[in-house]
């Protein structure tokens, strides 16, 4: 099949290269110019696990092709698949003018039947107005069909997530436009979910909301641990070994972040409250995740006497470990807080940096620690499971560890004489 896929973005960019590698013919574009001639030198302009390799192996085959000429991959190709960025604005609801741009050059440049293809995450109702203006921008309707297929990959296993999914979900309209994207993924074992277009919309947002409830449940009941001395390791294996519960995102710790779970969530909160309905859990799950900085923060407090002036390190300032994102990220909001209560932050994460001047990134783990008040271990990075936790003790100034993520060995911390505070741990 030949297929355009707009944005080359996460997801724009892995959805391409693994579309090519299934065997499809493919043009990623991009409005970005310095994006497209970085990825037609060869390179890639994010961190993401087999993404390179993937990208070669099809700009090789010659079955993948990168351009920042959207009219003509509209022109040329019958598939056009939408995965440029929907991000929130600041009263939660979704900012869709790339999409509405992308829309608007469809109809422009669809000069035969073209089926669209919604990849971003985009509010219910949103792939049922896609149909309409391009109705009333001239296209016959039986010249497109309008479909819904929201991803699933989380960023750090996007790849491997794209090739071995839980499900497809594809919502449309038409028979033949079922069919076109069962075809287009045929390569792939999954269940296929077919629904309409509210439904395929709202199945992901719906995944994302519910993931992002077991975090904040978990991160609640850790904080009521914490009040009655459990360890809140002993209560998630005891809720994991229940099948009706399952094992999967009930780790406690600094809270979720990223540019899927605060957005998805919130724009949820605003279609159902633009319905006039009242979304309490939804609200709460937010809540929780919302303080849940600040209460460790605190704990900071109390143990440092006062924040001001003091020198702390922070590990890891991506949203989660095996990405180079810094959106949404908790560990960017802490340092955030921290800056403003006075202290002195240093940094070391393995692949990015936060660009502040008030913030010292260190190229080294153990530079990062020289004369530091407390280590905060925000994003849990492998290469900070074991370090040399004795030249650690010898360069820091204090003892305090934070682990934010309950992922260092705290028998082998106390061990070495650090004072160690992770969420809920005994
Ligand atoms: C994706 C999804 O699209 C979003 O809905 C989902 O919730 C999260 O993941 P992501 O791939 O992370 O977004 O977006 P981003 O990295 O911002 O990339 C989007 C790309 O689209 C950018 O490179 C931007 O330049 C491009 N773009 C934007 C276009 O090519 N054309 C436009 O008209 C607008
Ligand atoms: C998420 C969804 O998992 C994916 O299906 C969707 O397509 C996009 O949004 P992503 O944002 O890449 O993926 O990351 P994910 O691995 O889900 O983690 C999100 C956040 O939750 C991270 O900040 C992570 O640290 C946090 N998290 C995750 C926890 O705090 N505890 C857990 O048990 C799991």
């Amino acid at each position: 099949m030949k297929v355009c896929v707009v944005g080359a973005g996460y997801v724009g960019l892995t959805t391409s290269a693994v579309l090519a590698d299934l065997g499809h013919q493919v043009t990623c574009v991009d409005l970005d110019q310095n994006k497209i001639r970085t990825l037609q030198d060869g390179k890639i302009p994010i961190y993401e696990e087999g993404l390179a390799e993937l990208i070669e192996t099809g700009t090789r085959s010659g079955r993948l092709v990168f351009s920042s000429d959207t009219a003509s991959g509209i022109e040329d190709h019958p598939v056009i698949l939408i995965a440029v960025g929907t991000p929130p604005q600041n009263d939660g609801s979704t900012n869709l003018a790339a999409v509405a741009n992308v829309i608007e050059m469809i109809a422009d440049h669809a000069h035969a039947h073209k089926t669209v293809i919604t990849k971003s995450t985009v509010p219910p109702g949103t792939n049922e107005w896609i149909s309409r203006v391009l109705s009333d921008k001239g296209l016959h309707p039986e010249s497109f069909d309008v479909v819904s297929n929201p991803e699933f990959l989380k960023e750090g296993t996007a790849v491997h997530d794209s090739f071995h999914p839980h499900r497809i979900v594809i919502g449309a309209k038409r028979k033949k436009a079922f069919q076109l994207v069962r075809s287009l993924y045929q390569k792939i074992k999954a269940p296929v979910i077919e629904t309409n277009l509210a439904g395929a919309e709202l199945i992901k947002y719906a995944s994302n909301a519910f993931l992002a409830a077991k975090i904040s449940f978990i991160n609640e009941v850790s904080r009521i641990c914490d009040a009655y001395d459990a360890d809140i390791k002993d209560i998630q294996r005891g809720l994991e070994e229940d099948p009706r519960i399952g094992s999967h995102f009930l780790s406690a710790g600094l809270g979720f972040g990223g540019s899927c779970f605060p957005k998805d969530l919130s724009a949820l909160v605003h279609a159902a409250t633009d319905k006039g309905l009242t979304p309490s859990l939804l609200q709460a799950v937010s809540d929780v995740n919302e303080t849940q900085t600040d209460f460790y923060l605190n704990k900071l407090e109390q143990d440092l006497n006062d924040l001001k002036g003091k020198q702390i390190t922070v590990w890891g300032v991506t949203f989660k470990p095996g990405t180079d994102d810094l959106r949404c990220s908790q560990s960017v909001k802490l340092i955030n807080k921290l800056i403003s209560k006075g202290s002195v932050i240093h940094t070391y994460d393995p692949v990015a940096k936060i660009e502040s001047e008030r913030v010292a990134s260190h190229d080294d783990l153990y530079d990062s620690v020289k004369n530091s008040d407390a280590l905060i271990i925000a994003t849990e990075w492998p290469e900070f499971q074991a370090p040399d936790w004795e030249r650690i003790k010898r360069s820091m100034n204090g003892t305090l560890l934070l682990d934010g993520r309950n992922f260092v060995d705290l028998e082998s911390i106390r061990a070495h004489g650090l004072h160690y505070l992770g969420v809920a741990r005994r």
